[in-house]
């Protein structure tokens, strides 16, 4: 229960997500009494997105669920119902999360209080079905983490936090750009505003100038020294990890190829012809 509460509450987040959240509040937190009672997605994916209920209410939450139907959603992306689930829920990378870590989130998130809270599962449109990933089952044992240094323990973890989702820009189509993973850049628009995330690559345009201390710092109070986070960043829930979980992550970040691609949130928008967007410092790349 201990391991499940601390994996869901810290790199997993799963409550950002599956729950309406104050999105205006620093480090934005679960509206109380909501924790996993879902909510509507709330960015515009091009089509209605519902973030469904798993909390344990019988009626419109995950009560009646197993555990295979939850262990099957959260690491091979299928639905308690069957259906594809789209990979905004981040089962390509939970896919190594170790049976013995799985057991101990699904034994977590059944320990929360029930919310009622009736979403209906959004049907995805023919052509978003069809550009899912091949459904790809897991057939063997996922064995414990190799933790034996802090690269492999901060690359599960990264895993785990699906940092490169965010920080890797899109496409059009909403593919990650080759070659610049984690190099930043991807616009964020929701009600916590409009932002591109950061260049979180060991480069000048990166964060090579961070040591393990203000990684720690930024990642624990949401503000780069005096420098305040947008709330999407999910800052909020990554504190509660541990100091030796976020320095193995810093560490690990240290170990990527350096990308040089300049993204400033506090510099006004600029066509960046690197990634296609529009971010700040995106005319010096
Ligand atoms: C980045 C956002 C995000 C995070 C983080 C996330 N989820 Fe999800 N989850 C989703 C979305 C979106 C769906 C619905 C996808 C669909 O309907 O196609 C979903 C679907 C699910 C489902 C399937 C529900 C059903 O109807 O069968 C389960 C179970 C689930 N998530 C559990 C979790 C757990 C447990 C965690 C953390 C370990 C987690 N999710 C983290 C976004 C997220
Ligand atoms: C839901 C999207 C999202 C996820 C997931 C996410 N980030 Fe971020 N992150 C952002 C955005 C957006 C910013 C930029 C915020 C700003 O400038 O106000 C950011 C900023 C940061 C910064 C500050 C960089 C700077 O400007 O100095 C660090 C460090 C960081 N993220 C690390 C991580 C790590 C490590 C993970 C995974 C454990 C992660 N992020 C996961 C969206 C995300």
């Amino acid at each position: 229960m201990a391991r499940g509460r601390y994996l869901v509450e810290g790199p997993m987040h799963c409550f950002d997500c599956h729950s309406e959240v104050n999105w205006k509040a620093p480090g934005a937190p679960v509206v109380p009494g909501k924790k996993g009672g879902g909510a509507p997605f709330p960015m515009d994916v091009g089509f209605p997105l519902n973030v469904p209920n798993i909390t344990p209410d019988p009626e419109t939450g995950a009560g009646k669920w197993t555990d295979e139907q939850l262990a099957r959603a959260i690491r091979e992306g299928i639905g308690h119902d069957g259906r594809r689930l789209f990979p905004l829920m981040p089962y390509m990378k939970f896919r190594v999360l170790s049976d013995e870590d799985l057991a101990s989130v699904i034994a977590y998130v059944r320990s929360i209080p029930p919310v009622h809270n009736a979403l209906l599962a959004t049907p995805l449109p023919e052509p978003v079905k069809i550009s899912l990933p091949p459904p790809a089952p897991i057939t063997g044992p996922v064995p414990p983490p190799d933790f034996s240094n802090p690269i492999k323990r901060g690359a599960y973890l990264v895993a785990l936090g699906n940092c490169v989702t965010c920080h890797t820009p899109v496409d059009q189509q909403g593919r990650p750009l080759p070659g610049l993973d984690f190099a930043g850049g991807q616009i964020l628009k929701g009600p916590w505003g409009e932002v591109a995330s950061a260049n979180i690559t060991p480069d000048a345009s990166g964060i090579s100038y961070y040591n393990q201390a203000l990684f720690l710092q930024t990642l624990r109070t949401g503000h780069v020294r005096t420098r305040k986070l947008n709330s999407i960043m999910p800052w909020g829930t990554f504190r509660n990890m541990t100091d030796q979980d976020l320095n193995a992550i810093y560490t690990y970040l240290s170990t990527l190829s350096p990308v040089v691609h300049r993204v400033d949130n506090t510099e006004p928008p600029a066509l960046c012809k690197e990634c296609g967007s529009q971010h700040g410092y995106g005319d010096r790349n």
